[in-house]
């Protein structure tokens, strides 16, 4: 059936379905939303307006969408559909069932149904078919750096878009970093007026050259989302059941907040927005008033972000100023603390009191455990399986991104001549699409605490969003069946092979992927 991501269970039957003009969308009680969203995404290529009804009509082919309390089994995002010669029928126990149903109906559909103007002449058939199904994780996530790149606010809805089609549920966005902050924070203006732009950026790979003999391009870099912005993409994202996990980056990766306000630092000197790339040296300083400001900014986060995880990074944050600095000497003594782990465990633990008193919960990547992990933390695994596998054990939840399988920024392919700039690695889709979540390590109870996966993709070496698709495309393609699809029933042939098909998909929806 060219589907991506593989369903649990699919039964072809003889005949077709035909939309026609004449078709009705009939919406059951609290099903009207998602109808709505179908009758959009039908209306551009077909040209034609269907209606939306409560019930079927006698004598019209119908598409009719019902939320069933007998289905509870297959969870909020299950769903069952059949498709007859005269209709389309599908059933969820919620409403995120039906709409991963509807983009399963796109995907039967002939690709052409993604295009944005009437194409004339189509039998827009879809076969004869019955579908059940259910996601294997409940996190499904991708993840965009636009922090190191800037990236335009229609590329994130076009992103978005993507997601959906994928099945996926969750979007990591990463909005402030070193070499730029992205996002509006109205008490504190020179977040984005100062720590939105850096002068210029670094020419090649940082890593390579010397600092003496680095080579920047003169070009001033930069840009922010305000407020409206995010909240249009917030709407944007929940109407595709698609939760936004803002990152806001502590206590590392932080010197484009401390160039807007060099109090939050530790040195005298102020410093610039970098214009490199890496782990970098200049962090917030753990003064209590440093505490409260990022406490403010996350107040505003909250208002703007209604989704449960708030991701506050946690990685590589150097200790090296910490141990210069005679105020964080002093506030460790004070606090009784061994070594500067743990001072950063108490800054993140101050930040997860913040998040779980307001209802929320704090997400970090794996180097929250070091110095002792927060108690109501999520782990985010990066470096490799062992921070998840350690924290599941002890009985928190985790998402699983590690480098090896996830990190959409490494190479596709091992002969990297051709290809863009990249960030080093290697990571071929078939690593992805072969990467099982639960590996050896974990125990029976600890399963349960690993909430799914995530595909990353930091932007160092992605100045734009057609490479950004290229970066992604088929590898998340490949995740997104890792996230969904139970393990039986993957199979890297029958995917390449679905695969084809998909690739017109996005032709169609002109994503610059890199054919396999
Ligand atoms: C990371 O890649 N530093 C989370």
């Amino acid at each position: 059936m060219n589907l991506i991501p593989q369903p649990k269970q699919c039964t072809v039957r003889e005949g077709q379905f035909h939309l026609t003009p004449q078709t009705v969308i009939a919406a059951g009680p609290q099903a009207a939303g998602v109808a709505g969203y179908l009758a959009r995404k039908l209306f551009p290529a077909t040209g034609w307006n269907l209606p939306v009804r409560a019930t079927r009509a006698k004598g019209h082919p119908y598409i009719f969408l019902a939320l069933d309390s007998r289905l509870s089994g297959l969870g909020a995002e299950g769903y069952k559909m059949e498709v007859t010669p005269v209709g389309v029928t599908i059933r969820a126990h919620a409403p995120a069932g039906l709409f991963y149903a509807c983009q399963t109906l796109l995907q039967l559909l002939p690709a052409a149904i993604f295009r944005e103007a009437p194409v004339e002449g189509m039998d827009w058939a879809v076969p004869c078919v019955e579908i059940v199904d259910q996601p294997r994780f409940a996190w499904r996530g991708a993840h965009l750096d636009s922090c190191r790149h800037f990236m335009p606010k229609e590329f994130i809805k076009k992103l978005l878009d993507l997601l959906a089609l994928h099945k996926m549920n969750s979007f990591h966005w990463h909005l402030t970093d070193d070499q730029g902050w992205r996002v509006e924070i109205k008490k504190y203006p020179r977040l984005t007026e100062v720590g939105a732009w850096r002068k210029q950026t670094l020419v090649g790979h940082d890593y390579a050259q010397p600092d003496e003999e680095t080579t920047y391009d003169g070009l001033r870099h930069g840009g922010f989302y305000t407020q409206d912005d995010i909240r249009e993409i917030v709407a944007y994202a929940q109407e595709r059941f698609i939760n936004v996990v803002p990152e806001i980056e502590m206590p590392g990766h932080a010197q484009a907040a401390i160039a807007a306000y060099p109090e939050l630092g530790n040195l005298s000197e102020p410093v610039e927005v970098c214009q490199r790339f890496g782990v970098i040296t200049h962090v917030f300083n753990v003064n209590e008033s440093t505490i409260l400001f990022l406490q403010d900014v996350l107040s505003e986060v909250l208002e703007l972000f209604p989704g449960k995880f708030i991701h506050v990074g946690g990685d590589e944050c150097p200790k090296q100023e910490w141990r210069e600095s005679p105020a964080a000497q002093a506030r460790k003594q004070e606090l009784g603390l061994k070594d500067e782990h743990e001072l950063q465990s108490y800054f993140i633990r101050r930040m997860d009191d913040f998040l779980t008193a307001r209802g929320r919960r704090l997400i970090g990547w794996d180097e929250i455990l070091e110095g002792g992990l927060a108690p109501n933390a999520t782990v985010m695994s990066w470096r490799g399986e062992k921070g998840g596998i350690q924290a599941a054990n002890a009985g928190h939840d985790v998402v699983m991104a590690p480098t090896t399988y996830t990190y959409l920024d490494y190479y596709p392919t091992e002969q990297t001549e051709g290809e863009p700039l990249g960030i080093g690695g290697y990571l071929p889709p078939e690593r992805v699409y072969g990467y099982e979540p639960l590996a050896k390590g974990f125990s029976r109870e600890a399963r349960k605490h690993v909430l799914g996966i995530q595909g990353q993709l930091w932007t160092e070496y992605i100045p734009t969003p057609k490479q950004a698709e290229y970066m992604y495309f088929p590898r998340l393609t490949a995740l997104a069946e890792v996230g969904w699809t139970a393990a039986k029933h993957k199979d890297y042939a029958s995917f390449l092979a679905r695969l084809e098909a998909f690739f017109e998909r996005l032709d169609v929806l002109d994503v610059n992927y890199r054919p396999v």
